[in-house]
Protein backbone atom coordinates (compact mmCIF):
# COMPACT_ATOMS: atom_id res chain seq x y z
CA UNK A 1 0.00 0.00 0.00
CA UNK A 2 1.44 3.05 -1.02
CA UNK A 3 2.10 5.26 2.12
CA UNK A 4 2.15 8.91 0.79
CA UNK A 5 -1.26 8.37 -1.00
CA UNK A 6 -2.68 7.52 2.46
CA UNK A 7 -1.48 9.76 4.35
CA UNK A 8 -4.17 12.02 5.68
CA UNK A 9 -4.20 14.56 7.34
CA UNK A 10 -6.53 17.42 8.17
CA UNK A 11 -6.83 20.14 5.81
CA UNK A 12 -4.42 23.59 6.49
CA UNK A 13 -5.52 27.05 5.72
CA UNK A 14 -3.06 27.43 3.09
CA UNK A 15 -4.70 23.75 1.10
CA UNK A 16 -8.02 25.51 1.30
CA UNK A 17 -6.60 28.49 -0.58
CA UNK A 18 -5.32 26.52 -2.92
CA UNK A 19 -8.50 25.02 -3.64
CA UNK A 20 -9.80 28.58 -3.76
CA UNK A 21 -12.38 26.89 -1.26
CA UNK A 22 -12.52 31.11 0.71
CA UNK A 23 -12.88 32.64 -2.31
CA UNK A 24 -15.93 30.90 -3.22
CA UNK A 25 -18.25 29.95 -0.27
CA UNK A 26 -20.24 32.87 -0.63
CA UNK A 27 -20.47 32.37 -4.34
CA UNK A 28 -24.37 31.32 -5.57
CA UNK A 29 -23.88 27.88 -6.85
CA UNK A 30 -24.57 27.33 -10.27
CA UNK A 31 -25.55 23.80 -11.69
CA UNK A 32 -22.91 22.71 -14.38
CA UNK A 33 -24.91 21.68 -17.60
CA UNK A 34 -24.81 18.37 -19.18
CA UNK A 35 -22.13 20.38 -21.99
CA UNK A 36 -20.27 21.60 -19.64
CA UNK A 37 -19.54 18.54 -17.54
CA UNK A 38 -18.59 17.26 -21.54
CA UNK A 39 -16.29 20.13 -21.84
CA UNK A 40 -14.40 19.08 -18.77
CA UNK A 41 -13.38 15.26 -20.64
CA UNK A 42 -12.13 13.74 -23.44
CA UNK A 43 -13.98 10.63 -24.80
CA UNK A 44 -11.75 7.88 -26.02
CA UNK A 45 -12.59 4.67 -27.35
CA UNK A 46 -14.19 2.02 -25.22
CA UNK A 47 -16.83 4.32 -23.41
CA UNK A 48 -14.00 6.21 -21.82
CA UNK A 49 -13.16 9.41 -20.86
CA UNK A 50 -9.75 11.46 -19.60
CA UNK A 51 -9.33 14.19 -17.46
CA UNK A 52 -6.72 16.24 -15.81
CA UNK A 53 -7.05 17.05 -11.90
CA UNK A 54 -4.71 19.00 -9.90
CA UNK A 55 -4.96 18.48 -6.13
CA UNK A 56 -2.54 19.66 -3.16
CA UNK A 57 -0.21 17.17 -1.12
CA UNK A 58 -1.64 14.96 0.59
CA UNK A 59 -3.91 13.87 -2.29
CA UNK A 60 -5.94 11.96 0.12
CA UNK A 61 -6.94 9.06 -2.10
CA UNK A 62 -6.27 5.18 -1.79
CA UNK A 63 -4.80 3.56 -4.78
CA UNK A 64 -5.02 0.27 -5.70
CA UNK A 65 -4.06 -2.00 -8.44
CA UNK A 66 -6.61 -3.64 -10.54
CA UNK A 67 -7.50 -7.14 -10.02
CA UNK A 68 -8.49 -8.03 -13.47
CA UNK A 69 -6.27 -5.79 -15.48
CA UNK A 70 -2.96 -4.03 -15.34
CA UNK A 71 -3.23 -0.53 -14.30
CA UNK A 72 -3.90 1.39 -10.84
CA UNK A 73 -7.07 2.81 -10.04
CA UNK A 74 -8.49 5.00 -7.01
CA UNK A 75 -9.93 2.40 -4.76
CA UNK A 76 -11.12 5.23 -1.93
CA UNK A 77 -11.23 8.70 -0.91
CA UNK A 78 -10.80 9.55 2.32
CA UNK A 79 -13.56 12.21 3.75
CA UNK A 80 -11.78 15.31 4.83
CA UNK A 81 -8.99 14.76 2.73
CA UNK A 82 -7.70 17.40 -0.37
CA UNK A 83 -9.17 15.19 -3.40
CA UNK A 84 -12.50 14.88 -1.15
CA UNK A 85 -12.60 19.25 -0.96
CA UNK A 86 -11.57 19.32 -4.64
CA UNK A 87 -14.84 17.29 -4.47
CA UNK A 88 -16.86 18.99 -3.07
CA UNK A 89 -16.17 22.19 -4.57
CA UNK A 90 -16.81 20.97 -8.33
CA UNK A 91 -19.66 19.31 -6.82
CA UNK A 92 -21.48 21.13 -4.51
CA UNK A 93 -19.61 25.06 -5.39
CA UNK A 94 -19.89 24.82 -9.01
CA UNK A 95 -15.73 25.15 -9.51
CA UNK A 96 -14.78 24.49 -12.70
CA UNK A 97 -12.98 20.73 -13.20
CA UNK A 98 -13.92 17.04 -12.49
CA UNK A 99 -14.61 15.26 -9.98
CA UNK A 100 -12.76 12.35 -8.99
CA UNK A 101 -14.46 8.87 -8.70
CA UNK A 102 -13.76 6.01 -7.23
CA UNK A 103 -12.77 3.87 -10.05
CA UNK A 104 -11.08 6.39 -11.79
CA UNK A 105 -7.34 4.69 -13.65
CA UNK A 106 -4.29 7.34 -12.81
CA UNK A 107 -2.64 6.93 -16.54
CA UNK A 108 -0.01 9.52 -15.78
CA UNK A 109 1.23 12.10 -13.09
CA UNK A 110 2.73 15.48 -13.56
CA UNK A 111 2.67 14.58 -17.43
CA UNK A 112 4.31 11.11 -16.99
CA UNK A 113 2.67 8.70 -18.54
CA UNK A 114 2.06 5.70 -16.09
CA UNK A 115 -1.14 3.29 -17.69
CA UNK A 116 -0.79 -0.26 -16.99
CA UNK A 117 2.05 0.56 -14.33
CA UNK A 118 2.09 -1.06 -10.68
CA UNK A 119 1.56 0.49 -7.78
CA UNK A 120 4.78 0.93 -7.07
CA UNK A 121 5.54 3.06 -9.94
CA UNK A 122 2.80 5.26 -9.94
CA UNK A 123 3.05 5.67 -6.43
CA UNK A 124 6.81 6.81 -6.77
CA UNK A 125 5.69 9.32 -9.23
CA UNK A 126 3.66 10.41 -6.54
CA UNK A 127 5.96 10.30 -4.17
CA UNK A 128 8.48 11.79 -5.88
CA UNK A 129 6.93 15.26 -7.51
CA UNK A 130 7.89 18.42 -7.09
CA UNK A 131 5.73 21.40 -5.77
CA UNK A 132 2.39 21.66 -3.12
CA UNK A 133 0.08 19.77 -5.60
CA UNK A 134 0.10 16.80 -8.01
CA UNK A 135 -1.25 16.63 -11.50
CA UNK A 136 -3.10 13.30 -12.35
CA UNK A 137 -4.23 12.56 -15.37
CA UNK A 138 -7.83 10.05 -14.84
CA UNK A 139 -9.56 7.67 -16.81
CA UNK A 140 -12.98 6.97 -16.10
CA UNK A 141 -15.10 3.94 -17.45
CA UNK A 142 -18.24 6.36 -18.16
CA UNK A 143 -20.68 3.52 -19.54
CA UNK A 144 -19.73 0.71 -16.23
CA UNK A 145 -18.01 2.58 -13.73
CA UNK A 146 -19.85 3.86 -10.30
CA UNK A 147 -22.21 6.76 -10.01
CA UNK A 148 -21.78 9.90 -7.70
CA UNK A 149 -25.02 10.44 -6.68
CA UNK A 150 -25.78 13.74 -4.02
CA UNK A 151 -29.47 13.99 -2.20
CA UNK A 152 -30.85 17.40 -1.87
CA UNK A 153 -31.26 19.09 0.28
CA UNK A 154 -29.47 17.74 2.55
CA UNK A 155 -26.47 17.86 0.27
CA UNK A 156 -24.77 14.34 1.28
CA UNK A 157 -23.04 12.43 -1.33
CA UNK A 158 -21.85 9.35 -2.05
CA UNK A 159 -20.56 6.44 -5.15
CA UNK A 160 -22.63 3.73 -5.52
CA UNK A 161 -22.71 0.77 -8.27
CA UNK A 162 -25.20 0.67 -11.05
CA UNK A 163 -28.23 -1.36 -9.87
CA UNK A 164 -27.73 -0.63 -6.25
CA UNK A 165 -31.17 0.29 -4.67
CA UNK A 166 -31.51 3.80 -4.60
CA UNK A 167 -33.29 3.30 -0.76
CA UNK A 168 -30.58 1.50 0.41
CA UNK A 169 -28.22 3.90 -1.05
CA UNK A 170 -30.26 6.66 0.73
CA UNK A 171 -30.70 4.30 3.94
CA UNK A 172 -26.90 3.87 4.39
CA UNK A 173 -26.05 7.61 3.64
CA UNK A 174 -28.97 9.12 6.05
CA UNK A 175 -30.33 11.43 3.45
CA UNK A 176 -33.90 11.18 5.77
CA UNK A 177 -36.13 10.15 2.81
CA UNK A 178 -39.71 9.55 3.69
CA UNK A 179 -41.52 6.38 2.87
CA UNK A 180 -45.51 5.69 4.10
CA UNK A 181 -46.15 3.03 1.82
CA UNK A 182 -44.83 -0.54 0.41
CA UNK A 183 -45.83 -0.74 -3.02
CA UNK A 184 -44.46 2.71 -4.44
CA UNK A 185 -47.67 4.29 -5.01
CA UNK A 186 -48.06 7.14 -2.27
CA UNK A 187 -45.08 9.36 -3.92
CA UNK A 188 -43.64 10.16 -0.57
CA UNK A 189 -40.40 9.26 -1.39
CA UNK A 190 -40.38 10.70 -5.08
CA UNK A 191 -36.82 12.77 -5.93
CA UNK A 192 -36.57 14.33 -9.43
CA UNK A 193 -33.10 14.07 -11.11
CA UNK A 194 -31.93 17.17 -11.56
CA UNK A 195 -30.34 17.41 -15.02
CA UNK A 196 -33.29 15.61 -16.64
CA UNK A 197 -35.99 16.00 -13.90
CA UNK A 198 -36.74 12.71 -14.64
CA UNK A 199 -39.08 11.06 -11.75
CA UNK A 200 -37.36 8.09 -8.96
CA UNK A 201 -39.21 6.18 -6.95
CA UNK A 202 -36.59 5.65 -4.54
CA UNK A 203 -38.52 3.02 -2.46
CA UNK A 204 -38.46 0.65 -5.79
CA UNK A 205 -35.91 2.11 -8.48
CA UNK A 206 -32.13 1.46 -8.50
CA UNK A 207 -29.08 3.95 -9.73
CA UNK A 208 -29.86 3.45 -13.27
CA UNK A 209 -27.37 1.34 -15.32
CA UNK A 210 -27.37 3.51 -18.42
CA UNK A 211 -26.05 6.40 -15.91
CA UNK A 212 -23.09 8.44 -17.79
CA UNK A 213 -21.46 8.91 -14.67
CA UNK A 214 -19.05 12.04 -15.71
CA UNK A 215 -22.35 13.81 -14.45
CA UNK A 216 -22.95 13.70 -10.83
CA UNK A 217 -26.82 12.17 -10.37
CA UNK A 218 -28.23 14.51 -8.19
CA UNK A 219 -31.55 13.84 -6.73
CA UNK A 220 -34.09 16.64 -5.32
CA UNK A 221 -36.73 15.85 -2.71
CA UNK A 222 -40.34 17.18 -3.60
CA UNK A 223 -39.95 20.13 -1.82
CA UNK A 224 -36.59 20.67 -2.98
CA UNK A 225 -38.29 20.66 -6.61
CA UNK A 226 -40.90 23.27 -5.02
CA UNK A 227 -38.24 26.12 -3.56
CA UNK A 228 -35.88 26.00 -6.76
CA UNK A 229 -37.20 25.55 -9.33
CA UNK A 230 -41.40 27.33 -8.42
CA UNK A 231 -43.04 23.80 -9.49
CA UNK A 232 -44.59 21.52 -7.39
CA UNK A 233 -42.93 17.67 -8.33
CA UNK A 234 -46.07 15.98 -10.36
CA UNK A 235 -45.51 12.82 -12.33
CA UNK A 236 -48.07 13.74 -15.11
CA UNK A 237 -44.89 16.97 -15.70
CA UNK A 238 -42.67 14.69 -16.33
CA UNK A 239 -43.80 12.21 -18.37
CA UNK A 240 -44.84 9.25 -16.26
S1 LIG B 1 -42.67 5.10 -0.14
FE1 LIG B 1 -44.52 5.32 -1.23
S2 LIG B 1 -43.91 5.61 -3.29
FE2 LIG B 1 -42.06 5.25 -2.21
Amino acid sequence: MSIFFCKLTTPHDTTCEALGVAARRNVLARRATVAQWNNRVKRIEGGRAVFDVTIPKPLGVTPREFPNRPGVGIAGIKKGGNTDLWNTEVLLNDAEGMFVLEGDEVVAVNGTFCEGGDLKTVSQLVKESEGDTVTLKLVRDYLRGPVKIIWKPSLKMATYKRNALLRACEETLGANVRYSCEDGWCSSCWHAEETYMTVFRICKMDVPKDWDNIVPFVLMSALEVKNTKGTPLLSRRIGL
